[in-house]
């Protein structure tokens, strides 16, 4: 399918979304996140895909936040509106059943770094910039910033960075563990792709298995997590390809998973 705000490729097993809008450091119009969550959809029925890398166009900017031109013309009803969809699109990128990786090449702020959030980890170049700057426009986050945030570096971080709006660069933002690693500008989609390809090259069922219950018992008491981890362990060692690694291993060779979902 052809989008206007964003590039979509697939090589091999790894797609890679690009936010394309330079007119306005890729900020995230009504289009383009419509546009954004049709990608999603296309993405979780196919099943070639194993890795998704998100990135924005030009040099300057991964996503600088939502389009604040749009933004100043919103009356409540239609902020509720916009932040609803906002709130399904980001949940369907955590929930998407393969990994997704950010790679942050500039400024992610508001809308950015939501979706960097929501994204299972983050490579940034040395250039980003992360931020949730609404409260500079007399807003508040309103695609998960309030509560991702918050989960991932703390509350008294999070209540910091959205009180006064401060934007951090990568390396702070490595520190308090919303980035993985920090790379050369030029080096960022280098280091992404070789890892999305390991990634890439491991079982889809097991990849899927531990996506799922990460994220799921993220949610709930250890005792209920450990369960849901017993539960896709299991899962897992019913696929093929649990029988072609631990054979592989067994037999001292590399194994080649075949990737399907269906244990035929
Ligand atoms: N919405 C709409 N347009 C945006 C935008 C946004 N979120 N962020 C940047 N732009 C536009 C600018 O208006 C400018 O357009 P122009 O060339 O027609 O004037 C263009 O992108 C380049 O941005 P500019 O501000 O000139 O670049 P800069 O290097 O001086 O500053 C930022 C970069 C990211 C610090 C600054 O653009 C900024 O603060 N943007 C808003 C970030 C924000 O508050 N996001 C949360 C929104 S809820």
């Amino acid at each position: 399918m052809e989008y206007n705000t964003i590039i979509f490729q697939v090589e091999e097993a790894v797609a890679t979304l690009t936010f394309n809008r330079p007119i306005a450091l890729n900020a995230i119009s009504t289009e383009l996140l419509n546009e954004f969550s049709n990608v999603l959809d296309e993405i979780s029925t196919n099943e070639a895909i194993r890795v998704l890398i998100l990135t924005g166009s030009g040099e300057k900017a991964f996503v600088a936040g939502a389009d604040i031109t749009e933004l100043a013309k919103l009356n409540a009803l239609q902020a509720k509106i916009f932040s609803a969809q906002g709130h399904r699109t980001i949940n369907k990128l955590q929930h998407l059943p393969i990994p997704v990786i950010a790679a942050v090449n500039g400024y992610a702020l508001g809308g950015g770094t939501e979706i960097a959030l929501a994204s299972d980890f983050v490579y940034a170049s040395e250039n980003a910039v992360f931020g949730l700057p609404e409260i500079t426009l007399g807003i508040i986050p309103g695609f998960g910033g309030t509560q991702r945030l918050t989960r991932l570096i703390g509350l008294n971080r999070a209540k910091e960075m959205i009180f006064t709006g401060k934007m951090i660069k990568a390396d702070e933002a490595q520190t308090i563990g919303m980035v993985n690693k920090v790379c050369a500008p030029d080096k960022l989609m280098e280091e992404v792709v070789k890892t999305a390809k390991i990634i890439s090259g491991k079982g889809a069922v097991s990849l899927r298995a531990a996506k799922q219950v990460i994220n799921n018992g993220a949610n709930v008491d250890l005792t209920t997590g450990c369960q849901m981890e017993t539960d896709a362990f299991a899962l897992c060692m019913a696929s093929e390809d649990a029988y072609e690694g631990t054979h592989a291993f067994l037999e001292k060779r590399v194994p080649e998973f075949k990737g399907s979902l269906l244990n035929e």
